[in-house]
């Protein structure tokens, strides 16, 4: 009896080491600035198109070094207003990566068009720019590439593929708003950048938001258009639009973590590096996704792989580590999209079996930090 109770007692999963996202230190931090923008907003009333949208929109566009920003209601909504933008037509090709949450490819078929999913690399995740150019075709009309994790992609080989066969490219900065390659802004390195505010992203509100970066004045016209029914004026409505605006308190959500968003990304980074000299080549089959030395990420995800991917999140599990795993099955094996597939794509698929991801959030305490590192080093 006494011997079943002890190895009940064992095998219980202990009291959860941290959060997966500490999405509540970091209230605390800014609670004052947080509620008085809030408070402000609710006072004038102004709930759309306030004036902490044009507000955000300009430390935005400062921040990126891209001519324009526009707001919209999410990520998922920036990207298809891009696309819109772009007149991306049913029958259209879009060259987009299979690793990467289901938003990116789900609007381009929205529009009828198809998405081309072309490999990753093994290291970065991040689409494999040496693949592009032997997908594009005479219907291909742009690239989307996904900064994944938070880390861009061969940025300036794809633009080089995009400028000599006349492509737009839109980066998925969903996961990457505060990045760099080589010096510049992510979100500032294509024809179009979009990113998401959803609450858990490097710059978060509370609920959802997003954002489109632009250094085109016609793009920027077409997308601020779209973003309110395809409006030049009011009730001219010049083209068709969605109803895709970002709520003005979310943006007066956003400016007020502004203040501390640069000790955050700094955070995030050295957090990444902290964990990368924690596991990396320390246990066998265990690898860390590598960050290209002329680029950062901000880690709106850390990131490993095993063989054994399975066990070790069993093995967190019972050591009160949560974890998650981004993603799962590439977007060419889902049944939404199994149709556009392009046969297999080995390294999507092989990656998708290994990854897991563990907590990171910029008010990670060094010590809980260790404590993650060790447990997945002797879980791996
Ligand atoms: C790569 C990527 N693209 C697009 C999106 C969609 O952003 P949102 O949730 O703000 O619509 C996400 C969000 O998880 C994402 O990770």
């Amino acid at each position: 009896m006494e011997q079943a109770q002890r190895a009940s007692a064992m095998n219980a999963p202990r009291q959860m080491l941290t959060e997966f996202v500490d999405l509540k230190a970091q209230y605390a931090a800014l609670r004052e600035s947080i509620n008085a923008r809030i408070q402000k907003v609710l006072d004038h009333g102004q709930f759309i198109l306030g004036p902490e949208v044009a507000e955000l929109e300009g430390r935005l566009f400062a921040y990126t070094g891209a001519r324009h920003c526009v707001t919209c209601a999410s990520g998922t909504e920036a990207l298809l207003i891009a696309l819109m933008a772009l007149d991306v037509q049913p029958g259209d090709e879009v060259i987009t990566t299979p690793f990467t949450f289901a938003a990116t490819a789900e609007m381009i078929v929205l529009l009828g068009a198809k998405p081309i999913f072309v490999d990753i690399e093994p290291d970065t995740c991040n689409i494999d720019a040496q693949k592009i150019e032997e997908a594009v075709t005479a219907r291909t009309r742009a690239i989307m590439p996904v900064s994944l994790y938070g880390q861009p992609a061969d940025m300036d080989e794809i633009n080089a593929i995009a400028a000599r066969r006349g492509l737009a490219v839109i980066e998925d900065a969903a996961q990457s708003f505060g990045a760099t390659y080589k010096g510049r802004k992510s979100c500032n390195l294509s024809t179009i950048g979009c990113t998401s505010f959803f609450p858990s992203k490097p710059l978060g509100c509370y609920g959802d938001g997003g954002a489109l970066f632009t250094n085109d004045d016609a793009l920027a016209r077409a997308m601020r258009e779209i973003r309110v029914h395809g409006q030049s004026g009011r009730y001219q409505h010049t083209r068709v639009g969605v109803g895709g605006r970002m709520d003005t308190i979310q943006c007066a959500v956003v400016l007020a973590k502004l203040e501390r968003f640069e000790w955050e990304i700094m955070r995030r980074i050295e957090t990444g590096r902290r964990y990368d000299s924690l596991l990396s080549e320390r246990a066998p089959d265990l690898r860390v996704v590598q960050i290209r030395s002329d680029r950062t990420s901000v880690h709106a995800q850390y990131t490993v792989m095993t063989p054994r991917r399975d066990r070790l999140q069993e093995e967190l599990k019972r050591r009160g580590v949560p974890t998650a795993v981004h993603y799962p099955v590439p977007l060419h094996r889902q049944p939404a999209y199994t149709r556009y597939g392009g046969g297999a794509l080995a390294v999507s698929e092989s990656v998708a079996a290994q990854v897991i991801s563990l907590p990171i959030y910029p008010d990670m305490a060094p010590h809980i930090l260790e404590q993650v590192a060790s447990a997945v080093l002797a879980g791996a």
